[in-house]
């Protein structure tokens, strides 16, 4: 499923670069509110504040919101603080209003793939990623979210995002 795909490819580059609360909070006063969100121009906030083996430490989409119809251009760095093996996985939930349209477990070493990354995934990366959005994003508030574990179930990283795709004539 070609919608699928996108988002999953969108949610991946995101995720394929995820997170330093602490580094980037450090030295000044941060609501809670602000700790959960993810630096740079997008619209991801983490689910939890919690350790997490992947700090990051930007991510860029253009154009921010995304639109449909649009080319979008996520660029993300981070840095993998433990090497993540084969086996590890994302839980991936995607709601249209109140309609949880997608929940499903995916590989995430395969999912890397799209981003040209392999397991096991270590170190500093920087991704960029092209997706091409459908025209036919059916307009509406959209959640989505990306929890991502170690074949052990230690915590990478878990990111949500609101997305509004308008009806095209705004
Ligand atoms: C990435 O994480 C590793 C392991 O914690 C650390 O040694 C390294 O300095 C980090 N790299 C950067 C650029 O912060």
């Amino acid at each position: 499923m070609k919608f699928t795909q996108t988002l999953l490819s969108f949610l991946i580059s995101c995720v394929a670069v995820s997170n330093t609360l602490s580094l980037f909070g450090g030295d000044q006063h941060v609501l809670d509110d602000e700790k959960l969100t993810v630096p740079g121009d997008n619209p991801l906030k983490y689910c939890r504040d919690e350790d997490h083996l992947l700090d990051i430490y930007k991510v860029d989409l253009d154009p921010n919101p995304p639109l449909a119809g649009k080319t979008l251009t996520i660029k993300a760095h981070g840095n993998f603080t433990e090497d993540v093996e084969e086996g590890a996985y994302i839980i991936l939930e995607v709601h249209y209003g109140l309609i949880r349209l997608i929940s499903q477990t995916t590989d995430l070493c395969e999912q890397m793939k799209n981003v040209d990354e392999e397991c096991p995934l270590s170190g500093e990366k920087t991704i960029t990623k092209e997706v091409e959005l459908p025209k036919a994003i059916p307009p509406g508030d959209y959640k989505v979210k990306a929890d991502v574990f170690t074949k052990e179930k230690k915590a990478v990283v878990c990111l949500e995002a609101a997305v509004h795709f308008g009806s095209g004539k705004l």
